[in-house]
């Protein structure tokens, strides 16, 4: 599998019942960090890892998801006789030339493994990346998934990208078992779904970032329902283990779960104090915040 990644899936058919009611009409992937929407950061990571093609594993409800990629003429005439070039240039970008997106309706909701095996038919038979937009991944250097890509170029492996958790949380997370290490990555040779912290192989938890070999497609067909009546896709990668090579990638970067309130906000608070026109005004103001609420004293 010695070869670059084109494709990359985003499943993005979640009900981010969480974020109700926000989300009752915007879709989850459209919250904002700062300016930009969060499938923005997923699909911008994509491309630096290489990707042209990307394919939306969506449902009847996520209109906007779509829409968002769109080309939107008349606000484009708009801004071109306004002058306005920045912001013109900004929503000209969401997607670069050259980079495709395709929108795939997953019917129902099955589950992670299913709403990957949607994308069979136009992965087809290469290796390619899989991106949950909830996990935000920061980092100032290459991409999280460029980090992947660069490293399952090298050994043909597919990968995972992984993070050490507290042992309480493993409920929350794929969970593996690796080799030892050398570097940032490891083989793995066991994968759990959700496991309670006593069954945990390790606390080295699954995030939302994966290359995969496409052999991973026949196992998703004959997958039966696993933890929470999903059809996941640990338990395809479980099997995908037998016969070929899944690395765990310990990943440069920091990751917020921007699944949960806390983990948007957090993401919010990082962006802003890295931002290059807010940083000093994000940072005054949540030291005045901190310091009206005593938690710190300013003098
Ligand atoms: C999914 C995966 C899980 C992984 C997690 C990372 O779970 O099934 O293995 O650790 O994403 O965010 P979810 O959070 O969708 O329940």
């Amino acid at each position: 599998m010695k070869q670059r990644i084109r494709k990359a899936v985003f499943p993005v058919a979640g009900l981010g019942t969480r974020f109700l009611p926000a989300t009752k009409t915007v879709p989850k992937e459209m919250l904002p960090i700062i300016d930009r929407p969060l499938i923005q950061y997923a699909v911008d990571e994509a491309i630096e890892a290489g990707c042209d093609t990307l394919i939306f594993i969506t449902n009847r409800y996520k209109h906007a998801v779509a829409d968002y990629f769109d080309k939107a003429y008349e606000l484009e005439q708009k801004l071109e006789k306004a002058g306005k070039t920045d912001q013109l240039e900004k929503i000209r970008n969401v997607l670069p030339p050259g980079v495709r997106a395709i929108f795939v309706t997953q019917a129902e909701a099955l589950g992670l493994g299913h709403a990957v095996l949607c994308a069979k038919s136009i992965v087809g038979n290469e290796p390619f990346a899989v991106l949950l937009p909830d996990d935000l991944i920061w980092n100032r250097g290459d991409g999280a998934l460029k980090q992947m890509a660069d490293a399952a170029e090298a050994t043909g492996a597919s990968m995972i990208a992984v993070q050490d958790v507290p042992r309480e949380q493993t409920g929350s997370y794929g969970i593996v078992a690796t080799d030892e290490f050398s570097g940032r990555s490891g083989r793995i040779n066991a994968i759990v779904e959700k496991p309670a912290p006593a069954d945990a192989p390790s606390n080295l938890a699954v995030v939302g970032r994966y290359i995969l070999n496409p052999g991973i497609f026949d196992l998703l067909e004959s997958t039966t329902p696993g933890s929470g009546g999903e059809i996941q896709l640990t338990d395809a990668i479980a099997a995908l283990l037998a016969d070929n090579p899944v690395h765990a990638y310990r990943f440069k970067g920091t990751r917020f779960d921007c699944g949960t309130h806390i983990g948007l906000i957090e993401a919010t608070i990082r962006y802003a104090l890295d931002h290059e026109k807010l940083s000093d005004a994000a940072r005054d103001m949540m030291q005045n915040a901190l310091s009206e609420l005593g938690v710190i004293d300013l003098n």
